[in-house]
């Protein structure tokens, strides 16, 4: 199959968000929509994005997940934030598939919060057959008396992150449809600056069939999933008979802030049965293991000296080529997910439990109290990379590090 070339221009500027019917706030967008558009590709491809900036202020989109060279990462770090009324072309070429997403990398407490972000699906040769395929990009808004978007900076925020109303795609109370009979594929990215959602679906068993980095070896039956600001999930759901609604909701969960109240995001209510040509394989495929789980660590990151470490800490260097094992030890009261960028990792293990089935993730929940394994390979992509907490309020307040990957020798 031929590589294309995908060219989606985006531009960024303030809208009139309609979150629930006769409800607007004043929100930013790509393209005037909330999520932006769902970009859509196939491995291989080369995706160009000129974005222009018709915000008041500075902005750049950053491709989380995707395995970039540096310089297209979207960080202030390697580039230079686009000003008002300019124009800066990402070009880059999409090597696995998966359900990644983009979002701004500029004020993000704001600009995320405010609307800047959307679902981008790529696809390889060997897609499991499903009956239909969703995105549902998670998130949630704070809002204040006027039903606007509160205010910025509350010194509250930094610590405990911002939390509003749950929003689907972009709506409150959002209302599904699904037939009777069918096995849906549904790509979940959870673009919420801070809430954590455990996702139940009615309670109904589902599998999931993927995570940060594409399918895993095998489905995994669940009833609900926790899913973290910044990961990613597809899942097979489904089947459902005629007449049931089902409830799509975010199940209480303590992240070190005490046990969260239900949040219902939607409503997923099943029409007329109609054929299914759903088949979901025993195996997708096989992920070797990167390292031994023996392996002895070659770095541990501690989330509590990174919470207090200011902005702008630097990391030291890793190499192409030679395999990293990072302790993320957590010894805050509260979860934090880390993100990596640019670079995929295996979990190992957490509060040393071996991880049952590997899998590709970039964002992963460190517990509280807690303790993570990850290994991941840098690849020869040198140049300058990030990691920091995906609760955007405690990103903000310089819970990251950059770190450079050097050329091997
Ligand atoms: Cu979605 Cu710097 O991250
Ligand atoms: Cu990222
Ligand atoms: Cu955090």
């Amino acid at each position: 199959m031929e590589n294309g070339r995908i060219t989606v221009p985006l531009e960024a500027r303030e809208v009139d968000w309609e979150i629930a019917p006769g409800r607007s706030v004043r929100g930013f967008a790509f393209n005037g929509e909330v999520p932006g558009p769902v970009i859509e590709a196939q491995v291989g491809d080369t995706l160009v994005v000129p974005l222009t900036n018709r915000l008041n202020e500075p902005t750049t989109i950053h491709w989380h997940g995707i395995r970039l060279p540096a310089e297209m990462d979207g960080t202030e770090s390697v580039q230079w934030a686009v000003e008002p009324g300019e124009t800066f072309e990402y070009r880059f070429v999409l090597p696995d598939a998966g359900t990644f997403w983009y979002h701004s990398h500029v004020n993000e407490t704001e600009q995320i919060e405010r609307g800047l972000y959307g679902a981008l699906i790529v696809r390889g040769p060997d897609e499991p057959v499903l009956d239909r395929e969703r995105v549902l990009v998670l998130d949630d808004v704070k809002l204040d008396d006027e039903g606007q978007i509160a205010p910025f900076g509350d010194p509250h925020e930094h610590h405990a992150g911002r939390e509003g109303e749950v929003l689907l795609n972009g709506k409150q109370e959002a209302e599904l449809h699904i037939a009777g009979g069918q096995i849906e594929r549904w790509r979940i990215v959870n673009a919420a600056n801070t809430r954590f959602v455990r996702l139940s679906i009615g309670g109904r068993p589902f599998s999931i069939i993927g995570t940060d980095g594409g399918l895993l070896p095998r489905p995994l039956q669940a009833e609900e999933v926790l899913v973290t600001p910044g990961e990613r999930l597809d899942l097979a759901v489904g089947p459902f008979v005629e007449g049931e609604l089902i409830e799509i909701e975010a199940l209480s969960y303590d992240r070190g802030k005490g046990e969260s109240a239900v949040q219902r995001f939607g409503t997923l209510s099943v029409g007329p049965a109609a054929p299914s040509r759903a088949k979901l394989p025993d195996a997708f495929r096989q992920i070797d293991a990167l390292v031994s789980r023996t392996a002895a660590a070659t770095r541990t990151v501690s989330m509590k000296a990174l919470m207090h470490g200011g902005l702008h800490q630097r990391d030291e260097p890793v190499r192409v080529g030679e395999l990293q094992v990072w302790d993320l030890v957590n010894e805050t009261g509260q979860d934090h997910p880390f993100h990596l960028h640019g670079f995929f990792f295996q979990v190992l293990e957490e509060n040393g439990r071996p991880q049952s089935v590997l899998s590709w993730k970039d964002t992963v929940n460190v517990p509280r109290k807690g303790n993570v394994r990850i290994a991941w390979l840098p690849d020869d992509r040198p140049g300058e990379w990030m990691y920091h907490c995906h609760i955007l309020e405690h990103h903000a307040m310089g819970m990251m590090a950059h770190f450079e990957v050097l050329p091997s020798h």
